[in-house]
């Protein structure tokens, strides 16, 4: 199957595929208060660990591991180390923001179906650090391409990821026995879920917002100002309008955004900001210039 679809790949997909592409990560959500009591088929789970594993790495080092937790009691442990960690993080958090931040739901390490870690072995080039001479941390890097890869692949299959990195890794890795030189990158809750939810848990509960992508571009240097045109199109994508460069915005984008997106965002179905299934599927209904086919044209 993999190479059937390998050798049609030389020239792009057809617009259905791209559509699909776009969807999965339009789409794909941080996940942690929609879980289902539904188990997971082995066979759904063997394909997200496949795309997982067809993740570039440096070297082709393929530094990974998948460590499935599916015991109540190992999770119910977890848990404590989050409730700890998160304990621990509060007093980093900005004094007006403690409030809210403990009011978010942070994971769902217990009602998930099952949890996995994945894990970098940084031993695994063997000697042979081909990428990592003068860039050690590469493989850590490609460890997270396979966490992308299983999280847009959960997400075609309807199935809801959730990474909870607010646990001590040392206390994670006594946990679950993970030797010194494997390195846990992404602790994730896995399981069928009741919805995708349009925007990211963060935004709703007002902790943060999208940030304008056209602020983030720069152009051949750091803060480089330019790229007024490819500006202009990727704010039209998003259904907002191009902010000419003012010498706050190219100095550093804020955390949190304080400009409401305008009223015309919404208009635009192509709009990271507020895209859900429904208004994908009224856009390829409607099959006018809104997403997706705006984009792929
Ligand atoms: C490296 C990484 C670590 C994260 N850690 C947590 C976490 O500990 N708890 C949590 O609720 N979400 C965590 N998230 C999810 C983000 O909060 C989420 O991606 C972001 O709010 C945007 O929402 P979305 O993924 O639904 O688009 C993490 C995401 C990444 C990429």
């Amino acid at each position: 199957m993999l190479e059937d679809m390998t050798a049609q790949m030389h020239d792009g997909f057809d617009q259905l595929a791209r559509e699909a592409v776009y969807r999965a990560m339009f789409t794909r959500r941080d996940v942690r208060s929609h879980f289902t009591s539904e188990t997971i088929d082995d066979e759904v789970l063997a394909r997200l660990l496949l795309a997982a594993h067809h993740a570039p790495s440096v070297g082709f080092m393929q530094p990974w591991n998948f460590i499935v937790i599916r015991d109540a009691a190992r999770r119910a442990e977890v848990r404590d180390l989050f409730l700890a960690a998160r304990e621990q993080e509060l007093p980093a958090i900005e004094a007006e923001r403690q409030a809210l931040y403990r009011k978010l739901k942070l994971e769902g390490i217990c009602e998930s179906a099952l949890n996995i870690c994945i894990t970098c072995d940084r031993e695994r080039s063997q000697g042979s650090p081909l990428g990592r001479f003068h860039n050690p941390q590469m493989d850590l890097y490609s460890t997270v391409c396979a966490v992308q890869n299983f999280w847009l692949a959960a997400r075609a299959e309807g199935v809801g990821v959730g990474w909870v990195s607010i646990i001590e890794a040392q206390a994670l890795k006594d946990l679950l026995s993970i030797p010194e030189h494997v390195t846990p990158i992404a602790y994730l809750c896995v399981g069928r879920v009741s919805q995708f939810a349009p925007k990211p848990d963060l935004e709703t509960q007002g902790w943060g917002r999208r940030l304008p992508l056209p602020e983030l571009i720069m152009s051949e240097t750091f803060r480089g100002q330019g790229e007024a045109s490819l500006k202009s199109a990727t704010a039209r994508l998003n259904g907002v309008a191009a902010v000419p460069p003012s010498p706050a915005s190219q100095r550093v984008a804020p955390a949190v955004p304080q400009r409401e997106p305008p009223k015309e965002a919404s208009a635009l179905s192509f709009n990271s900001l507020n895209f859900d299934d429904a208004s994908a599927s009224r856009a390829s209904q409607a099959g006018s210039g809104t997403w997706p086919s705006m984009v792929l044209k």
